[in-house]
């Protein structure tokens, strides 16, 4: 059996609707290993989302759909056993839940038990509502995830704004409020324009937390490597580099590699000796 891991401190459901009452933003990042997890929860993150972004920034795919439940259970695991307080939500991975609300409350539960997250998230809009309501029926709490929604790019033929039409924002306003309805406790917001996504806000009861969609949503979510400037495979527009860690880890490993060659690492200073 895996080691127990302590969830005394974390950021509970609760307090984590109540940022929305008092106003106080929700700062949320992916992690997907211990390390980085043990790091963002010690700045004071306020919650990780173990993201199915993994399946292209870990695994290299050119999308998501390839990641299976147990790759996701690993990472969550991975991440819960170096944050201590940050509220955990890992994602369903695509197939896990879409197709029964049988599936749907199993996959969850999994997530739950053995990734020892405190939420999952889902995409999809008022076609996944009544599987969502299932799972929150069983205890588990659920963050919706609608607009542009990863899992679904080969229908939206790549990874495009989403909801500048009037047609497809009603679409994407409804789909809002069919997940708030069917007790989600959260919802994530992708790629749509800031004025859909503030009269969503204004909207809901529950916080919405934007990716891609503008300033006035409840909270932010971005992806570790590309707040970090790890991720050199594309940028796009709404990503903000907070720090240069690959142009770091770069120069890092030139020096390391001349090092070693030219034979002045390891030195004495960094060797054992008998005595
Ligand atoms: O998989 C992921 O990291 C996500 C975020 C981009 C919201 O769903």
């Amino acid at each position: 059996m895996s080691k127990e891991i302590s969830q005394t401190g974390a950021l509970t459901v609760p307090k984590f609707l109540a940022k929305k009452k008092s106003g106080e933003k929700i700062s949320m990042i992916t992690a997907y290993d211990f390390t980085m997890a043990k790091l963002f929860d010690e700045a004071g993150v306020d919650s990780i989302l173990i993201g199915d972004s993994l399946g292209m920034v870990i695994q290299g795919r050119e999308n998501t759909l390839g990641v299976s439940l147990d790759q996701m259970i690993y990472h969550c695991h991975c991440v819960a056993m170096g944050a201590k307080r940050a509220h955990l939500i890992g994602d369903m991975p695509f197939m896990s839940y879409q197709a029964s609300k049988e599936d749907a409350v199993r996959s969850a539960g999994k997530l739950l038990k053995k990734g020892k997250v405190h939420g999952v998230k889902m995409e999809g809009g008022e076609e996944i509502a009544e599987i969502v309501a299932a799972v929150v029926k069983v205890g588990i709490p659920v963050m919706g995830h609608v607009g542009l929604m990863p899992q679904h790019v080969q229908q939206m033929g790549g990874y495009k704004v989403q909801g500048r039409e009037e047609k497809a924002a009603k679409k994407i306003l409804n789909d809002a409020k069919a997940i708030a309805n069917a007790g989600a406790y959260s919802l994530v917001l992708e790629g749509i324009p800031l004025e859909l996504a503030q009269k969503i806000t204004d909207t809901i009861d529950i916080p919405t937390i934007g990716i891609g969609s503008g300033p006035h949503c409840d909270g932010q979510v971005l992806v570790c490597y590309d707040l970090l400037g790890m991720y050199s495979e594309f940028k796009p527009k709404f990503v903000k580099h907070f720090g240069n860690l690959g142009v770091a880890i770069h120069a890092a490993m030139k020096d390391y590699i001349r090092e070693v060659k030219e034979g002045t690492y390891p030195d004495e200073d960094h060797s054992f000796k008998e005595r």
